[in-house]
């Protein structure tokens, strides 16, 4: 009997980059995600579906197995911290930095420092790293705005080209973690289903490799023609 695979993955970045590795391994969803309003998609491979869910509750699907397999950014897997899961291959995706980052002047605090953030776990690990005790408010996005409405002093935020951080005043001032996206497996689905889901980690692994290599010749025809 054929086993079926289930991947979870969540809109937009995390798709959009996911599907051109998918697609190396032969999972092309049969509707448009884009404008398809379904949360289980059918691919071409009738042993494979994909289901679409917020980022942040990848891993929790994974973890306890509503899904085989799924793609999660670094951070929130930082943030997850569980040993329910197997992290077997970093895509090399939606790749950013995790940053602290404010003003660049700042008068002398006369409390402790505040930092908003939706990382409050990793934030409160990086500050007792550094012995600072912060106190940290959790948000749940646009945490550039804090800073500027008196909020908080620092916030804890990805940061890609740097552009939502300099619209706002701000800069970068602390490098925390530099951040991609990550297969995750379910630990029974390993062992259950243990061909199908190593066949597809080597699958993906291959993409990557393909990828990449497309990517550095690109770039290396770039700098000869000197873009
Ligand atoms: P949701 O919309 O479900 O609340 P989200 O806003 O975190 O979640 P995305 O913005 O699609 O969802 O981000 C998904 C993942 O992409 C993040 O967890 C992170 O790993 C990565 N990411 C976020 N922002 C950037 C960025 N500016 N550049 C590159 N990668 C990013
Ligand atoms: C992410 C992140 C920053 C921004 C950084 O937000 O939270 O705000 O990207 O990218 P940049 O350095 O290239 O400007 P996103 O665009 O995902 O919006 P979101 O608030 O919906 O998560």
């Amino acid at each position: 009997m054929l086993q079926g695979l289930t991947i979870a993955l969540s809109k937009g970045r995390i798709l959009k980059e996911s599907l051109p590795l998918l697609a190396r391994a032969g999972i092309v969803p049969v509707d448009d995600p884009d404008t398809s309003r379904k949360l289980v998609l059918d691919t071409r491979r009738e042993d494979v579906k994909l289901v679409i869910i917020r980022a942040q509750d990848v891993p929790t699907y994974v973890e306890y197995g509503a899904a085989d397999v799924g793609v999660a950014g670094k951070d929130v897997l930082m943030e997850y911290d569980s040993d329910g899961l197997y992290e077997p291959l970093d895509l090399g995706i939606a790749r950013c930095r995790m940053m602290v980052a404010g003003r660049r002047t700042e008068g002398r605090l006369r409390r402790r420092l505040r930092v908003a953030t939706k990382y409050v776990k990793t934030s409160r690990a990086f500050y007792a790293e550094q012995g600072l005790q912060v106190e940290i408010i959790k948000l749940y996005g646009s945490m550039e705005l804090a800073p500027l409405v008196g909020l908080a002093d620092r916030i804890v935020d990805l940061v890609d080209t740097g552009n939502t951080l300099k619209a706002n005043g701000l800069h970068p001032l602390q490098h925390i973690a530099d951040i991609s996206s990550r297969l995750i497996v379910n630990k029974a689905s390993m062992k259950m289903k243990h061909h199908v889901v190593k066949d597809f980690v080597a699958q993906m692994a291959r993409a990557v490799e393909v990828t990449g290599r497309a990517q550095s010749q690109t770039r290396s025809r770039g700098a000869e023609a000197g873009d």
